[in-house]
């Protein structure tokens, strides 16, 4: 599949993997990849407010390429639903936020939140993370899509760090 750039077709869900192995195909860069990733995620996943990454360095988890309302810079490893599952190495579905001790607010309107550690040969190397204005937007399905982003994320990356 090629993706084409500069026509109105918007994506769904279903075309979220085919067109994110496109993009990438042929290109190694972390920065360009993930921006396209957010960009992808954002317009396929009806309901969300916010799409991106945040990438581990020096400790702190610092903001990626992203979609959506500006967003906090820098989460502490092991704070906020980014930071927890860095630190778990595990992906976090949050059906409501409120109800998340320690989650951070970037937006007033997010309701609930996925996220999903990026993960190279065991060790973590950012995270995916998406919010909707929607109580319970996320499945487990989500949580398999992510995943499945997460890896061709890091297979097209190869050695390069974000
Ligand atoms: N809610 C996240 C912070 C990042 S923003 O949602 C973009 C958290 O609790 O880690």
């Amino acid at each position: 599949m090629t993706v084409q750039t500069g026509t109105s077709a918007r994506l769904g869900e279903d075309d979220i993997v085919p067109s994110i192995a496109a993009v990438m195909e042929g290109e190694g860069d972390p920065i360009a990849n993930a921006a396209n990733i957010a960009a992808i995620l954002f317009e396929g996943l009806a309901d969300i407010n916010w799409a991106g990454f945040y990438f581990l360095r020096g400790g702190q988890l610092v903001l990626g390429p992203f979609q959506g309302r500006v967003a906090c810079t820098r989460i502490d490893m092991g704070k906020g639903v980014c930071g927890t599952a860095a630190r778990q190495c595990a992906t976090i579905v949050v059906p409501d936020v409120h109800q998340f001790e320690g989650h951070i607010a970037c937006d007033a309107a997010s309701r609930s939140e996925i996220v999903v550690p990026i993960m190279r040969a065991g060790q973590v190397l950012g995270v995916i993370d998406i919010d909707s204005p929607h109580v319970a937007r996320f499945t487990p399905a989500h949580a398999k899509l992510i995943e499945q982003v997460a890896s061709l994320y890091v297979r097209a990356c190869g050695d390069a760090t974000p």
